[in-house]
């Protein structure tokens, strides 16, 4: 849907972000049904950012550790399933590395299930895997995380509807309006054909763009099978990001 322009105040005019047509999904895609819910019907409103938005979050030192970044460890013992390294850079529309942004994930645990309370999937919980971890880039844009493949969950969106695997990432800037939304896919999922949220994408290479690459070179023998996934913020090869609150 159309952003309207910012509005003019005294002679100064607001910056705006430049849009790439066609790369990123509608607000309202009828084969995503509950997008229809979502998506705004009315013109969207400019809200100006006040000191609050533009000197948050502080995260201060130490308060994310290295144990953040591996879900494969639980209170009790070791997450089930495959371990995997998902490691990449953030970068800028010059590829220029983007340092000390936040990144959170959450995923599905090997079985498919969330551990929340919202996921009534009758597939098991693991007590060790909460699904949930956060890193800092570091000064090259590098983030890194321990984590388990997620398996694929059914989703009831249409007859027989299964979400491809999948690992949630949010990425936060140096304030709260700078924080992006968008989702990890691995290569040759067999579910991408059936997936709406997939291919609410327009842009065939755009799609392309959220799927993490299996290197060889990344997997810690005998541990853990290693990914690589670079995460542009804009730009010709930016990343699609996420318009829409509630995304599977
Ligand atoms: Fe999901």
């Amino acid at each position: 849907m159309a952003i309207h322009p910012p509005p003019a105040t005294a002679g100064f005019t607001l910056p705006s972000y430049e849009r790439q047509p066609g790369v990123h999904p509608p607000l309202d895609f009828a084969d995503y049904r509950s997008t229809a819910l979502r998506a705004p019907s009315r013109p969207l409103v400019l809200l100006p950012h006040r000191l609050t938005e533009i000197t948050g979050p502080l995260l201060g030192e130490g308060r994310v550790t290295a144990a953040d970044a591996d879900l494969t460890a639980g209170s009790g013992g070791e997450a089930l399933g495959q371990r995997i390294i998902v490691t990449g850079r953030v970068l800028d529309s010059r590829g220029n590395p983007v340092p000390g942004t936040l990144i959170e994930v959450w995923q599905a645990n090997a079985a498919g299930r969330y551990a929340h309370s919202a996921d009534s999937h009758p597939a098991p919980l693991d007590p060790n895997f909460t699904g949930a971890g956060r890193c800092l880039t570091d000064s090259e844009g590098r983030y890194r995380f321990l984590t388990i493949r997620p398996g694929a969950y059914p989703w009831r969106n249409h007859p027989n509807a299964w979400r491809p695997a999948h690992i949630h990432f949010s990425l936060f800037g140096r304030a709260f309006p700078q924080r992006l939304v968008t989702q990890m896919y691995f290569a040759d999922d067999p579910l991408f054909g059936q997936d709406p949220i997939f291919n609410s994408i327009p842009d065939p290479r755009a799609r392309q763009r959220l799927i993490a690459r299996f290197d060889l070179g990344l997997t810690e023998p005998e541990r853990a099978l290693g990914y690589e996934w670079d995460i542009v913020l804009r730009g010709r090869d930016g990343c699609v990001f996420e318009q829409r609150d509630g995304q599977r």
